[in-house]
């Protein structure tokens, strides 16, 4: 039976603190709400040239200022990378690009192995065949419990629409 927040009770704690949902419920609650998918990247020191993962929780801030936000594990590999970046790309995924996300989010020898990109403002893959990308600089960059959470300043974006957005639920 799939799981319904009326039917066990939304919002209710079991009185310890202890929230009445296991992670899979909030996984499936979570996944009503459908994002694009994006690829952030950024260049790394010496050695191993970039970092890039998968991220849907990439959001617009505002427009005026250009202001984006997006937030990232901070058990990930790629974190430190994005610490002392000072730039770095977002890449919104088309439909078709289905492979790009799973290996952008998987352990991988090297994930930018055979993907074709190029180099623009921020010294970070802007990857072929997406169909938006946004460089940015960091605005802020804080850290909650798990989770680092960045607000940027877009300096360049781009969107030729040509395709339709990779959905994740
Ligand atoms: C569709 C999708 C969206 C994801 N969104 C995020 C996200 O917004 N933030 C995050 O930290 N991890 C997210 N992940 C998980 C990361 O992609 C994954 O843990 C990461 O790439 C692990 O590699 P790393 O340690 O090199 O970062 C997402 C995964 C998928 C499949």
């Amino acid at each position: 039976m799939r799981y319904s927040p009326r039917m066990s009770g939304h919002g209710r704690h079991a009185g310890n603190g202890t929230p009445a949902f296991d992670e899979r419920q909030l996984r499936d609650a979570l996944a009503q709400f459908a994002t694009g998918v994006t690829i952030i990247c950024a260049p790394r020191g010496a050695g191993d040239r970039y970092v890039g993962f998968t991220a849907n929780s990439f959001t617009s801030v505002s427009l005026a200022p250009p202001l984006i936000a997006w937030t990232l594990s901070n058990r990930s590999s790629s974190l430190s990378a994005f610490e002392t970046a000072e730039r770095y790309a977002v890449n919104v995924l088309g439909t078709a690009q289905v492979e790009l996300a799973r290996r952008f989010s998987r352990p991988h020898a090297d994930r930018f192995e055979n993907v074709p990109f190029r180099l623009g403002w921020s010294d970070a893959p802007l990857i072929e065949g997406c169909i938006a990308w946004f460089e940015c600089r960091h605005h802020a960059l804080s850290k909650v419990r798990r989770t680092s959470a960045s607000s940027a300043h877009e300096r360049n974006g781009f969107g030729p629409a040509t395709g339709l957005p990779r959905k994740f639920r």
